[in-house]
């Protein structure tokens, strides 16, 4: 049994995680969400600061990216290996993310899906395949959602860039043609969507479309589990899905 610290646990994510970790031979140890609600039988306190000695043996952190420091600070001075899971982290967070990890294993991945690495993996070979081709990226998610694009989006451009390509987030007020080395990024909020990703080739006279639709947040919890007993046996490091999945 894995004895874990879940960050964010009255959020969404946390919720889902608290109903399927047993599946997985995982434990909440404890909680902190700045909500503070108990649900679930373990404690859950408001801040790292006030959270006591515990059996804590991973970090899980579904919290928000602005909480990024205070979960690495607390992961650093208890050595805890830590699964981040938020969404929307700045180029500053991702070298204090760096710098964590040269003391403790750091998972990062902004999709904890399988699919989601799949559709990853099949876009990279298409982009390679399909050289020439217009890229645009499509993403769905529901009303609450608070980062735009989202990190899934992120993490699909890298797969799918080359080195002269440049993002373009939406063209509102644009009065120019599409550049051949663009890649289109639109996000679309609404309802309840779980989370849709489409990465669209356009070439001439055809188009190939790659995309993955989530349903149910739990294949995110069901990921995070399996990453959280990952890295509890690794070494200081960064890791992601391709450490993990080899498929
Ligand atoms: N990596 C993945 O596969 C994946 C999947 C789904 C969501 N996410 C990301 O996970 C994060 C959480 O998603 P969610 O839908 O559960 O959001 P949510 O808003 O429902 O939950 C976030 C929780 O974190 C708590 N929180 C916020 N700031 C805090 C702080 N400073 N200290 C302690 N607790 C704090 C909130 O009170 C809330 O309960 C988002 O960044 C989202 O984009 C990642």
């Amino acid at each position: 049994m894995l004895n874990i610290l879940l960050s964010g646990a009255c959020g969404r994510m946390g919720r889902v995680i608290a109903g399927i970790c047993k599946d997985h031979d995982v434990q909440i140890a404890l909680g902190v969400d700045v909500k503070n609600e108990e649900y679930a039988g373990f404690p859950v306190y408001p801040s790292f600061d006030l959270c006591p000695e515990n059996q804590a043996q991973a970090l899980v952190d579904f919290s928000r990216a602005e909480n990024l420091h205070a979960v690495l600070a607390y992961a650093v001075a208890h050595r805890l290996p830590v699964v981040l899971a938020a969404t929307g982290y700045t180029e500053e967070d991702l070298s204090a993310i760096r710098k964590a990890a040269e003391v403790i294993p750091v998972f990062r991945s902004a999709n904890m899906s399988l699919g989601v690495h799949v559709l990853k993996l099949l876009s990279r070979r298409a982009a390679e395949l399909l050289s020439g081709f217009d890229i645009e990226i499509v993403e769905k998610h529901h009303n609450q959602k608070l980062d735009a694009p989202s990190g899934t989006a992120v993490m699909l451009y890298d797969a799918v860039k080359s080195a002269d390509s440049e993002p373009v987030y939406g063209r509102h007020e644009r009065t120019e043609r599409r550049q051949k080395n663009e890649i289109g990024v639109l996000s679309v909020r609404g309802g309840t969507v779980t989370g849709e990703h489409e990465v669209g080739f356009y070439g001439p006279s055809e188009t190939v479309l790659l995309s993955h639709s989530a349903q149910d947040r739990v294949i995110f919890a069901h990921g995070a589990m399996r990453a959280a007993k990952f890295i509890a046996a690794q070494a200081p490091g960064e890791y992601n899905m391709d450490d993990m999945i080899h498929l």
